[in-house]
């Protein structure tokens, strides 16, 4: 017997609730709830899970209203092999995604879905991806199982009732459908955390824009809004819709005058994107100031602002931040750390003695005793025999209104106005530490080839470089050919389309150390960046963009001399000759869809190279 549908009277979407109907029937849980986003609701929830061994409440004089998870081992991280981009034609999908036949993957998930909320409570989430009503937000309803991702998706969304006000009668939504994939049998002990450890599937048909997530309750595969709808399903209507769906962060930067530019950049993982996004400036430059806008993602779309220019405009469609929390500490991320002290879900991190959480990095010398991420005893010793306190990717679920450095404007309907676009991979030989793109189109030629090495390399040498253009290589909803056409398209929506600029962190010396101090002195940079934007600074031409010249740099309060900064921005024509070897490979594997206008633009980069090299 199907549970009665208990959708409150403020539900008036009858094409919602009938949608609703349909799950319930095909996935069979023993009750339906709809979730409202109260505070009430959170604690409830929460305390059940407490209850049910899910949760583990922390020290409340320590970390206030905070909370510990501890998933299964087999389900610790997004799963980019089990991810599918389910399209009506394989071509759309492109070579970057895992395809499958709409059909056959419908069939396939029946087949799963069937029954598999049994002994379960289905949640019904009502969310916004960005302030509720902002001309740039839209809307997502998710159905789960999980207790666990509906206080989630508290803390990451802007999820409330009220987006039923706004969806009315026959608003527009995208529908998710969610479950941990493990049905419980009358009188079935459950784990404390369900999930199907073998079978995961994580499925997006960006035609009819749907989500079905199977099998796991981590992070980006279960809470939907974030990598699946902000992301997978957001960059398939933004292409059709004319705007950018982006794995970017955004700050803004005050300069000492109090103007404010906002900037919008990508990297891959684990290039300190989250750092970069609650950046504090070095004393000696601390007249500016850095906020942060969003740490993940970014919504943009053209629009006439009230200055009656065209520009980009950048909402934040969360509102937390989903972030790895080893490495985190009062020194690499001051920011971060201030955010983390009150309302936390935390998991996979290591549980002290005293009820609070702790993680590699977090201090220097570990505690002398821990529960770590799989609730077995650690000590120092563990530590040292290489045995992790907190898995690798271990998170943290944090309200962005807690971030000391969060802009006033951060949820701002109207969005912010763009003037750069940076983008930035892990490379410890080629990349200059930073050049800007001489137009729009060669920025896009150059995010369309952003890379991280993948594995160290020694000095004048080329690592594996994994290409990850835009850092969308896991999130871009279709084809990445088709993507880079639609970026090229968007510059000639504006008037004066934002900057863009290309930096490298990560460059090494011969005795492969890094050569930039990173963190707050990325600021130096910034400035420049900032500067440049304004018209406010030089910079050299060069093969590759123009550059900052030595004296064009902030360096106050820094040890960094003209030869040290040679070394750091060098173009080193061999190993350019070497890198659009591999650039010409990755646009090969784009096939028929890869933009002339980039594959040119490459050709004559190359001719630049060679005759530098002459
Ligand atoms: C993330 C990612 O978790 O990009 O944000 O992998
Ligand atoms: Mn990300």
């Amino acid at each position: 017997m199907t549970a009665p549908l208990n959708a409150p009277a403020y539900v008036k979407h009858e094409g919602l609730k009938k949608w609703v109907g349909e799950i319930a029937e095909l996935t069979q849980p023993d009750r339906i709830y709809w979730a409202d986003g109260s505070q009430e609701e959170y604690d409830r929830l929460c305390a059940e899970m407490v209850k049910a061994g899910t949760l583990i409440k922390l020290n409340e004089q320590r970390r206030p209203n905070s909370y510990l998870a501890f998933s299964d081992p087999s389900d610790v991280a997004r799963v980019e092999d089990r991810t599918y981009i389910c399209s009506a034609k394989k071509e759309d999908a492109g070579p970057t995604n895992n395809w499958e036949d709409p059909a056959t993957m419908r069939a396939t998930l029946n087949g799963l879905f069937k029954g598999c909320m049994k002994g379960r409570t289905m949640y019904v989430i009502p969310f916004s991806m960005g302030p509720l009503g902002s001309p740039i937000a839209h809307i997502g309803v998710e159905i789960s199982d999980s207790p666990y991702v509906v206080v989630s998706m508290r803390t990451m969304t802007h999820m409330s009732a009220k987006v039923f006000d706004t969806l009315g009668a026959n608003g527009d939504f995208v529908p998710c459908v969610h479950s941990v994939g493990a049905p419980l049998a009358a009188g079935q002990q459950d784990a404390k955390w369900p999930c199907n450890p073998t079978v995961k599937y994580i499925v997006h048909y960006p035609e009819s824009r749907e989500i079905w997530s199977y099998g796991s309750g981590y992070g980006g595969n279960a809470l939907l809004g974030k990598k699946c709808f902000a992301l997978r399903i957001a960059s398939n209507m933004a292409r059709e819709q004319g705007w950018l769906a982006e794995h970017m962060l955004i700050l803004g930067v005050e300069s000492p005058a109090g103007e404010k530019t906002y900037v919008a950049a990508a990297f891959p993982s684990a290039c300190g994107k989250t750092n970069f996004a609650m950046l504090i400036p070095p004393e000696p430059l601390n007249g500016w100031k850095v906020t942060t806008i969003g740490d993940d993602i970014a919504w943009i779309k053209p629009r006439v602002g009230k200055d009656g220019v065209a520009r980009f405009y950048a909402i934040n469609p969360e509102a937390g931040f989903f972030g790895v929390a080893p490495g985190t500490s009062e020194k690499t991320n001051y920011n971060a750390l201030a955010t983390l002290k009150e309302n936390i879900i935390f998991t996979n991190v290591a549980l002290t003695d005293d009820g609070d959480v702790w993680w590699e990095g977090l201090t220097k010398e570990p505690p002398a005793h821990l529960i770590d991420w799989q609730g077995k005893d650690w000590t120092p010793a563990d530590g040292k025999a290489g045995k992790k306190a907190a898995h690798p990717n271990s998170r943290f679920t944090a309200p962005a209104s807690q971030c000391p450095s969060i802009d006033p404007a951060w949820e701002d309907p109207a969005g912010v106005p763009i003037a750069a676009f940076v983008f930035g991979g892990r490379r410890a030989t080629t990349v200059p530490l930073v050049y800007q793109a001489f137009n729009w189109n060669y920025g896009v030629y150059m995010a369309a080839t952003l890379g991280s090495e993948t594995t160290a390399a020694a000095f004048g040498e080329q690592g594996v470089v994994r290409r990850d253009p835009f850092a969308m290589l896991p999130f871009c909803g279709y084809h990445m050919g088709d993507y880079f056409s639609h970026w090229l398209q968007m510059g000639k929506t504006v008037e004066t389309p934002p900057k863009i600029f290309c930096v490298n962190w990560f460059r090494m010396n011969e005795q492969g150390e890094f050569m930039w101090p990173g963190f707050g002195d990325n600021m130096r940079i910034l400035k420049w960046i900032v500067q440049r934007c304004q018209g406010a600074v030089g910079a050299k031409e060069t093969t590759l963009g123009w550059m900052p010249k030595f004296a064009d740099i902030d360096w106050s309060g820094l040890n960094i001399n003209q030869s040290d900064f040679e070394v750091l921005t060098r173009i080193d024509v061999n190993a350019w000759k070497a890198e659009l070897a591999g650039h010409k490979e990755w646009f090969d594997k784009m096939g028929e869809k890869m933009p002339r206008e980039l594959v040119l633009k490459r050709e004559l980069f190359e001719m630049g190279i060679f005759r530098d090299a002459a």
